[in-house]
């Protein structure tokens, strides 16, 4: 019988990939995160921090770094998605040694309801919180984080901004076996909103094409500043992003700043205190 030109291929590199292993390779950094975080609260409050809650927390990548870290460290995650938090439990929660599981919670629930144990710090992080799209929606966010704090507690936010951020464009950025590629698909400046994707591409020439897609709104950092204070935060500091003298590129420093740098493209923390 003549044999077949058209000949069976095995499964496409993109039909092998895990979607949440590439997000976390290529958008993640959760052992400089928790430093950061580690670091901004020695400088800000005598006591430890131990009972994290980190919102929109997904995989629960961050919250397992924090309960790695020490004895006392507590950490809630809450998700609305029962696969992201059910690939989190399986892939990093049952990792963890069992007294390390022990201190770990991850709760599908709205971020806006609160838990019944008051967190010593709230983490809201990649942008996750632009998804509330006018400032009552983002104020009733706030208010419900300051309320459930505790008496000392802190919330940290990141934010991204520049003149390339309202831009219809697309970056790629090589990482460990495929190729990370960030989509800004629109922008509406009349309301701000936008809508961005993840893709993946991989050697052999698959894609995961919309891996992740998101519609928020593109806030500004006096915006978010202002929202914070009427929500009842005491003060809310922005954390920029020191320069290497030497390649002119950010040094991974973040410190309390009243005035930025004029970026195509930056990311800063935003450190809202109780
Ligand atoms: C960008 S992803 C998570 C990113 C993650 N925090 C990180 O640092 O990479 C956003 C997550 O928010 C969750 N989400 C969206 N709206 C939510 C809400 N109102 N309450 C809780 N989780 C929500 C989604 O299910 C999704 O897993």
């Amino acid at each position: 019988m003549k044999s077949s030109t058209r000949k069976r291929r095995g499964p496409t590199q993109a039909e092998l990939a895990d979607r949440h292993v590439c997000y976390e390779g290529a958008v993640q950094d959760v052992v400089t995160e928790i430093d950061f975080i580690e670091e901004t609260w020695g400088s800000l409050r005598e006591r430890p921090l131990e009972l994290l809650r980190e919102d929109f927390c997904g995989t629960a990548n961050t919250s397992c770094e924090w309960v790695r870290r020490g004895d006392h460290h507590r950490a809630i995650g809450v998700d609305l998605d029962p696969e992201v938090l059910g690939w989190g439990r399986v892939h990093h929660v049952e990792t963890l040694e069992p007294e390390q599981r022990a201190r770990i919670r991850l709760v599908q629930a709205d971020v806006r309801d609160g838990t019944t144990e008051a967190p010593d710090a709230v983490l809201a992080m990649n942008f996750s919180y632009w998804l509330f799209m006018d400032r009552d929606g983002m104020r009733a966010y706030f208010k419900s984080v300051c309320d459930n704090l505790i008496a000392d507690g802190i919330f940290f936010l990141d934010a991204y901004g520049g003149y390339e951020a309202p831009m219809e464009l697309e970056e790629k950025r090589e990482c460990d076996g495929y190729t990370y590629v960030w989509e800004q698909v629109s922008f509406n400046p009349i309301d701000s909103r936008m809508k961005c994707a993840i893709h993946f591409e991989f050697p052999d020439g698959s894609r995961i094409q919309d891996a992740f897609l998101y519609e928020w709104r593109l806030w500004t950092l006096p915006e978010l500043r202002e929202i914070l204070l009427e929500a009842g935060f005491r003060k809310a500091t922005v954390y920029w992003e020191g320069t290497d003298e030497e390649t002119g590129e950010g040094d991974g420093i973040y410190t309390p700043s009243e005035i930025g740098d004029a970026d195509p493209g930056w990311v800063c923390y935003l450190i809202a205190e109780k």
